[in-house]
Parts: C-alpha cells; sequence; structure tokens
C-alpha cells in the first residue's frame, strides 16, 4: 500500500522520468494471446457484430449476438449465443438462429411471454420470443426496397433451441430498405408489446397485444437530433425517476459519430404507450469514444438497466488486425438517469444518462499494489483535481496508448496515434475527445484496460469513452504524467480476478 502511493506521488512529480522496464517481447507472442481479451467477449471464432436478444432468465443472462461463424469479416448473419451466470464470465453456446430463406438474421430482441401472448408457450411453459430483422440479401441485390422484414421465433427450453414462426415475416416493410433492428418492451400501463423499429433517419413505434401483429403508433426523429449517417438499433427505456417515470431512447448511428464513425446518441422524454415526447431535442451521446456501437439493454431484469455495446466501429470493424475472430463487446454498464441541479427549472439537460460497469463485474477484480511493469485492468482515482493529467501505457517499441483530461478545453482524451498497429484504416490512429460534463469541483475516474481496450468513466459516468487499440507487443509500463499530484491518495488499481 505505502509502497504504491509513494511510487504514484513519484510519478506525478517525476513527470516523463520514470524508469523504462526493458522487456523483451515474449517469445510464444502470437495473435491469440496478444489480442484475445481477458475480460471481454469474444466468440471464439468468426465474425461478431451487435449484441442481440439479452435477456436474463432463471439464474443465466443470455446474450444473442450477430454473427458469421464461417469467416471473419461481416457476411451471412446468424445469431450466436453466450450465456453467463455473473455478467463475467461467459460461456459460448451453440448458434441460435441460421438464415432461411426469408433471409439473414439482422439485430433484434428477445422477451419473456410471460402470459402466453403469443400462444406460442406449451404446456404451461411460457415462451421466449426472439423478434428481429430478416434481411432477403437477393432483394437488396436486385435493388428492390422490401428485403427487411420482422421475423419472430420462440424457445420452450430457456433459449438452447428455437423454432421460428410459420407466419413469418409478422411485420413487412413499407417498401423502405431500412427498416430494421426491432427492440420489444412490455409496456404495462397500455398492456401491449410496444417495438422500438430504426427506420433510415427516425424511429418508429409499433404496438402488439401478441407479439405477432403489429400496428404502427407513432415516429420520432426526422429533422431532429444527430443525422450523420442511418439511424439503427433503438432501444426504448424506462427509469423511476422519484415516482415518475421518464424514458430513454437509444438510438444508435453510422457514420456521424462524434469522434467518427459509428455512435450511439440518446434521447429524455415521455413516452405514453403511443408516442415518444422529448423532454429537448439537443443532441447526447450515450458514450463518446469510437468503438460503441449498436448498444441494447437486457430484458427481464427488474428496473435494472444493463446495457452491453459492440465494442468496434464500422470504419474499421472488418479489418482490425485479430486473426481467428473479430470483435468483442463491451463490459455490461449499469444505465442510471440523473438530473443536473443547475438545470432544475429548463429540460434542456436536465437529464443525464450515466453509465458504469455493473457492480457484478467490478466484484471481479482484486486490488493490487503499484508497479510500473505490472499494468493493471481498472484503475480508479477519487477526487482528483480538474489538471491536466495523462495516464500513459507504453512497450519498449515507442507505442504508447495515452487517455488524459485537459483542463483548459475541459476535455478528456484517448491518443491513440502511437497506440500500435493503425495501416489497416486511415482514421484509427488519431485522437479522440470528449467533453466532462460536471462542474464538480474534482472528477472521479474509472478506467478499465484490456488487451485490447480502454474503457473510461468519468464523473460518475457522466463522460463515457470506449476505445480500441493494437499494439503489437503488449505494453510493460504505465505511469500517470501530471504537473501537480492530481490525487495522491485516492488511487486504487486493481487486476482482474
Ligand atoms: C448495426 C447493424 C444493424 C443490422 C446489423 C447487421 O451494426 O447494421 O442495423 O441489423 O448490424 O449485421
Amino acid at each position: 500500500m505505502h509502497f504504491y502511493r509513494s511510487f504514484l506521488i513519484l510519478c506525478f512529480f517525476m513527470a516523463h522520468a520514470s524508469v523504462q522496464s526493458q522487456v523483451q517481447p515474449d517469445a510464444k507472442l502470437n495473435n491469440e494471446s496478444l489480442y484475445r481479451p481477458r475480460f471481454h467477449f469474444t466468440p471464439k471464432q468468426g465474425w461478431m457484430n451487435d449484441p442481440n436478444g439479452m435477456i436474463y432468465l432463471n439464474g443465466q443472462y443470455h446474450l444473442f449476438f450477430q454473427h458469421y461463424p464461417d469467416g471473419t469479416v461481416w457476411g451471412p448473419m446468424h445469431w450466436g449465443h453466450a450465456t453467463s451466470s455473473d455478467l463475467v464470465q461467459w460461456k459460448e453456446q451453440p448458434i441460435a438462429l441460421y438464415p432461411d430463406s426469408i433471409g439473414m438474421i439482422f439485430s433484434g430482441s428477445a422477451v419473456l411471454d410471460k402470459n402466453n401472448t403469443s400462444g406460442l408457450g406449451r404446456g404451461g411453459i411460457a415462451p421466449l420470443v426472439a423478434i428481429f430483422t430478416q434481411h432477403f440479401m437477393p432483394g437488396e441485390k436486385a435493388g428492390r426496397t422490401d428485403f427487411q422484414n420482422q421475423s419472430i421465433a420462440y424457445s420452450l427450453d430457456e433459449g438452447k433451441t428455437w423454432t421460428k414462426y410459420a407466419g413469418n415475416p409478422v411485420l413487412k416493410t413499407p417498401n423502405l430498405k431500412d427498416f430494421r433492428d426491432p427492440k420489444v418492451i412490455w409496456h404495462a400501463p397500455s398492456q401491449k408489446w410496444i417495438m422500438s423499429l430504426a427506420v433510415a433517419d427516425h424511429v418508429e413505434f409499433y404496438s402488439a397485444p401478441d407479439l405477432i401483429n403489429w400496428t404502427k403508433e407513432s415516429e420520432i426523429g426526422k429533422n431532429l437530433f444527430a443525422h450523420g449517417g442511418v439511424w439503427e438499433c433503438p432501444d426504448l427505456l424506462s427509469f423511476n425517476h422519484f415516482g415518475k417515470t421518464i424514458w430513454v431512447l437509444l438510438v444508435s448511428m453510422n457514420p456521424g459519430g462524434p469522434n467518427g464513425g459509428s455512435a450511439t446518441q440518446y434521447i429524455v422524454g415521455d413516452f405514453d404507450g403511443h408516442a415518444f415526447k422529448p423532454y429537448t431535442t439537443d443532441i447526447k451521446w450515450m458514450d463518446y469514444g469510437p468503438d460503441n456501437y449498436a448498444g441494447v439493454t437486457f430484458s427481464n431484469v427488474g428496473d435494472r438497466n444493463i446495457l452491453i455495446g459492440w465494442m468496434s466501429n464500422w470504419n474499421y470493424a472488418n479489418v482490425v488486425p485479430t486473426e481467428k475472430w473479430r470483435s468483442a463487446m463491451t463490459v455490461p454498464r449499469e444505465l442510471k438517469l440523473i438530473e443536473q441541479d443547475n438545470n432544475k427549472n429548463t429540460n434542456s439537460n436536465r437529464f443525464l444518462l450515466v453509465s458504469s460497469p455493473v457492480k457484478e463485474f467490478m466484484n471481479a477484480f482484486t486490488e493490487i499494489g503499484s508497479k510500473e511493469n505490472v499494468i493493471p485492468n481498472r484503475i480508479d482515482i477519487k477526487d482528483a483535481k480538474t489538471k491536466d493529467f495523462e495516464i500513459v501505457l507504453s512497450n519498449t517499441y515507442n507505442e504508447k496508448l495515452i487517455v488524459g483530461y485537459h483542463a483548459d478545453k475541459k476535455q478528456f482524451y484517448i491518443d491513440r496515434t502511437k497506440a500500435g498497429v493503425s495501416n489497416f484504416n486511415k482514421g484509427f490512429a488519431a485522437v479522440a475527445v470528449a467533453p466532462r460534463l460536471s462542474n464538480a469541483t474534482n472528477m472521479d475516474l474509472s478506467i478499465l484496460l484490456d488487451k485490447t481496450s480502454i474503457e473510461l468513466f468519468a464523473d460518475g459516468g457522466r463522460t463515457v469513452m470506449t476505445a480500441l487499440f493494437f499494439p503489437t507487443h503488449p505494453y510493460t509500463k504505465w505511469e500517470i504524467i501530471s504537473k501537480e499530484k492530481i490525487a495522491p491518495d485516492s488511487i486504487n488499481l486493481y487486476s482482474f480476478k
């Protein structure tokens, strides 16, 4: 304890002066050991993109995902499947849904149909119902506009096997080619299922009594909010705010994100079972980093809103330098809605969506002492002064990743310009920036570090950044660089258990 504190204090004052540890490259170094994350879900092999159908059932969290098992680039989409009892360790399961004559299996959601409203349950077993887009590639190639339609499938054995509904598709496109990613919730006040659907430049809401017969209720988003690209993967979440239900609509968009490429914005407002009324038309980002996309939340977890995002960006997802698999998921994050005191009277910016790693996940770390050549998996800094600082991870091959704060600009940044391999994409070697969204005198930071990713949660998750990096050799040294002590007594370091 004493050792690491004094080491850190030394670092604060010595700036760049700390000793370089000369670590030789691991002779057994290969793509797998270099880039396979320690605590982020990846498929054993093949391509992965969006998380789909996430649901909790009888002690198991289910994560389905966009998957092409036969290649490491995007291809005919299946739903892969993984389960976890603790949101930390995931076990990959057999593929849940295969493409068929209606099309590939694109993104969507899953619900537990407790009251068997769909009639798909049997012998008293409530069905798990998956609702997803089927993309008919020959239709797209022929220049048609009717190739994205919504289908359902059900499982009576807790997600192990799935049967596609005989009457698919259950919701046909009105000849709009971007018509996808259904996320369904049960809306208790109106006793209806509500589907949020991404339709090019807006979200449409549909309702159904039975998950089969869908009626359009309303739409939102045309000419409002961010429109640098196509809207995808919406999610409608509710938060209990002192007894009042406040709704948040997540909308992923590609491209047009704050640091280029794909990113997720959110809208706060009221939803009455028919229409969503936003409180403000300000543009807000759930995560400012370049690598958190298509994030949606778990179903059947009570009051909690637990999100997992796809930790990549469509700008380069297909070409990142992993060999056996492509893409990882973010750690599961708890979303909360907070009210900003200084804005109580105006709705503009009154509510902020904040994220932090789920508490189950935080228990998966053990505290370690500070050694400059032991890279922590998590760094927590409490009560940091809002002064310039940089946390630098480096190796002896002149590669370094920097996460820092620029006080004058009130900006956090992640600099991966020299972090390692970047020749696979022109824009990858860049500095991503994010505004500080708190006026508090001091700040707290929690940073998660895996082999190829950094996730920064600042000010209780008000500013979040997720970014990938690919060093040619593992980072072997880390240091905090700052002119003044930023928080000498409250830095805690952890290693993943
Ligand atoms: C988002 C997305 C979805 C689509 C899926 C296809 O990343 O483009 O809109 O359903 O990926 O794999």
